[in-house]
């Protein structure tokens, strides 16, 4: 096992949070690292599961994975191909690395993600295979505060799986039109996947350009459907954000003072408001 917490006190078990949205370039990915950095820096202890093939947050927090390393494919394969609840523990703590940031740890993510769904649709029927990662992450739920996942774009099979894996989701939406209609199919996929009593959602503002006034305006006005579902705090767009990811960084170790820093910091503040009142 190379993680870096120790079993916590209490029985208590953590809460999973997923970041969705089937557009790409939406700060998911943004979101996701550096929620979970700013979580730790609350003295939570945050485990982040990449579910894009992509691998953007395993790159993103410079963990580097060797062919040979195990990744989030690998428990998703295992899970398929055993189907005894006991064989569930253990894998996962195989696959869990340590990040750079001390109190977060990882489940990286690989391009052979996207080659393991497809072998995943011939191998189990749909109510299991939605309910991978779910299951995997139960071993693991009372080492944790939070669990984060960066979904991939699109609403596939890897997204559904960490919705239904999730007790909350968050939703980065940028600024733009197109963006923001998208969330109502995103609200209807959610819905038929949590039952439609299912409230633990929020829309987070992304990539606000403060000068875009019209734009914004507008924007805000669409969201205004979405009662009571949007988050007070908006991410700025910020070219340290930027930065931080080309140097394979957190923003808090990146650039502490930066406008970037503190929105996230901002985000982390009214979750956990919202999550532990
Ligand atoms: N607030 C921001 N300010 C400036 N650039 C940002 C911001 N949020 C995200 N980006 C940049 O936009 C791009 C897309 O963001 P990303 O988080 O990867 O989106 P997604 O995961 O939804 O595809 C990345 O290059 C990222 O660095
Ligand atoms: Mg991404």
């Amino acid at each position: 096992m190379i993680m870096s917490v120790v079993h916590r006190k209490g029985g208590e078990v953590g809460m999973i949070v997923s970041v969705v949205h089937q557009k790409g370039g939406v700060g998911k990915t943004t979101t996701s690292i550096n929620l979970a950095s700013a979580l730790v820096l609350n003295n939570k202890r945050v485990l982040l599961v990449d579910m894009d093939p992509q691998a953007h947050s395993t790159k993103g927090l410079g963990v580097e994975l060797e062919d040979s390393n195990p990744s989030v494919k690998d428990i998703m394969l295992k899970e398929a191909t055993s189907l005894f609840a006991q064989y569930w523990a253990g894998d996962i703590h195989e696959v869990i690395r340590k990040s750079p940031r001390e109190g977060l740890d990882l489940v990286p993510a690989e391009i052979r993600l996207s080659q393991t769904l497809e072998e995943l649709y011939g191998r189990c029927s749909k109510n299991f295979r939605e309910s991978i990662l779910s299951k995997s992450l139960l071993p693991i739920m009372d080492y944790y505060d939070y669990v984060i996942i960066d979904c991939p774009p699109g609403l596939g099979l890897l997204a559904v799986n960490a919705i239904k894996a999730s007790q909350f989701i968050l939703i980065p939406s940028i600024m733009s039109k197109l963006s923001v209609d998208s969330i109502t199919d995103l609200l209807n996929l959610l819905k038929r996947a949590k039952g439609t009593a299912f409230e633990d959602y929020r829309i987070l503002p992304t990539l606000v350009d403060t000068r875009l006034r019209a734009t914004n305006e507008y924007v805000i006005e669409e969201l205004s459907i979405h009662k009571g579902k949007v988050l007070r705090t908006q991410i700025a767009r910020n070219e340290t954000i930027n930065q931080a990811q080309i140097t394979h960084q957190d923003i808090f170790a990146f650039a502490p003072g930066s406008r970037g820093a503190e929105d996230y910091a901002k985000l982390a503040k009214e979750l956990l408001k919202l999550w532990e009142e």
